[in-house]
C-alpha cells in the first residue's frame, strides 16, 4: 500500500462513521483511490495554520488551516512528466506541475490544501453566494515558481495524477519546425495553464466549462484581434449576462504581452485543426 494511503487511513476510518454527509476529497493516484473528509484532514498532525498574503480567489489576505500538498502526496509514485489535476465541483480543472507541488525547487512556491472547517465556514467568494470550500489549493510565495491565477482551484472535489498535457494530447502540439524560442511556444505554455482549466482545444483537455477554442472555429477567425484582446482581459466589456462564467484576466494574471503570446498560439493552431503531429 503506498504511503499516501497509510497517512490518513487511521484518521479516515475513525471519522467516516460519524461524518457520512461530510464533504470529502477524492485523491486518485494511479489505481489507488482514497476519500478524505474535511475533519480527517483537519485532524492530521501535518495540518498547519497559514497566512496567505495575496489570496487569488478572495483578492485579500486570508488565514487557513491547511495541509502541505507535499505531505498529502508523500510516497505516491509520480513521475516527472505527470501533473496533478485539481477538479472542482463546477467543472474547472487546474493543472498543477509536480515539481512545484513537491517543492522540488529550494525557495520555491509552497502549495497547500486549505480545508474549510465545518464549524468556521469561510466567507462567500466575491460576487458569489458560496465560499471557496470545502477544499481550496492555495500557495505561499507563488511568484517564486511562476504560479498563475488559474492554479488556485477552489471548490476542489478531486486531486488526480495525470500525464502532462504535452504527453497526453498531441492535438495541442505546435509545428515541430518552430524554433525552441518561438513566441508561439510561450503562448502554448500560457494557454495550458490559464485557459485549459475551462477550455478544450482540438478536442484536447479535461474541462468542458467553456467552448473548444479551435474546433469547429477558432476565435481568431471570427473576432477582430482588438476585440479578442479585450475579451480575454474583460469579457463583460464586450457582452454581459448574469450566467457568464469567464471572468477575464487582469494585468497581473496576464500582461498585454502574454495575451499577445496566447493569441499567437491560437492563430498558429487555427492552421492545425487536424494536425496529427
Ligand atoms: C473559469 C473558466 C475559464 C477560463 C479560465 C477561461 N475561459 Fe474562456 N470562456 C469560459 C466560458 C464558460 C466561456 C463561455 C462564455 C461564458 O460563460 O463566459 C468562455 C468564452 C471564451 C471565448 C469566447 C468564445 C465565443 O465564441 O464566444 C474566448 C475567445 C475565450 N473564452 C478565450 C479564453 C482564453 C484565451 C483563456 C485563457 C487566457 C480563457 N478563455 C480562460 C471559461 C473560461
Amino acid at each position: 500500500m503506498p504511503k499516501l494511503l497509510t497517512i490518513f487511513t487511521l484518521l479516515f476510518l475513525t471519522t467516516t462513521a460519524f461524518a457520512a454527509s461530510e464533504p470529502a476529497l477524492t485523491v486518485t493516484m494511479g489505481k489507488a483511490k482514497q476519500s478524505l473528509t474535511a475533519s480527517a484532514l483537519l485532524a492530521s498532525p501535518k495540518t498547519r495554520e497559514i497566512e496567505v498574503a495575496k489570496d487569488s480567489a478572495y483578492g485579500k489576505p486570508m488565514h487557513y488551516r491547511a495541509i502541505p500538498l507535499s505531505a498529502l502526496l508523500d510516497g505516491a509514485k509520480l513521475s516527472k512528466d505527470e501533473v496533478i489535476e485539481a477538479v472542482a465541483t463546477d467543472g474547472f480543472v487546474a493543472m498543477l506541475p509536480l515539481d512545484a507541488l513537491l517543492q522540488a525547487k529550494k525557495g520555491g512556491a509552497e502549495a497547500y490544501l486549505a480545508v474549510e472547517p465545518p464549524d468556521a465556514r469561510w466567507p462567500a467568494l466575491p460576487g458569489k453566494t458560496v465560499s471557496a470550500g470545502p477544499f481550496y489549493i492555495v500557495w505561499l510565495h507563488p511568484e517564486a515558481s511562476g504560479i498563475r491565477s488559474e492554479q488556485w482551484p477552489y471548490m476542489v472535489a478531486e486531486l488526480r495524477a495525470a500525464d502532462s498535457p504535452a504527453k497526453r494530447w498531441k492535438e495541442l502540439a505546435v509545428d515541430p519546425k518552430l524554433a525552441a524560442g518561438d513566441p508561439v511556444r510561450a503562448g502554448q505554455a500560457l494557454f495550458v495553464t490559464q485557459c485549459m482549466a475551462c477550455h478544450k482545444l482540438n478536442g484536447a483537455g479535461s474541462s468542458d466549462l467553456g467552448p473548444d477554442l479551435n474546433r469547429p472555429a477558432n476565435p481568431v477567425e471570427y473576432f477582430k484581434v482588438d476585440a479578442l484582446k479585450k475579451y480575454i482581459r474583460d469579457p463583460a466589456s464586450l457582452r454581459h449576462w448574469p450566467a457568464m462564467q469567464m471572468k477575464g484576466f487582469d494585468s497581473e494574471a496576464l500582461s498585454d504581452h502574454e495575451i499577445d503570446l496566447i493569441i499567437a498560439y491560437l492563430k498558429h493552431m487555427a492552421g492545425r485543426k487536424d494536425a496529427k503531429k
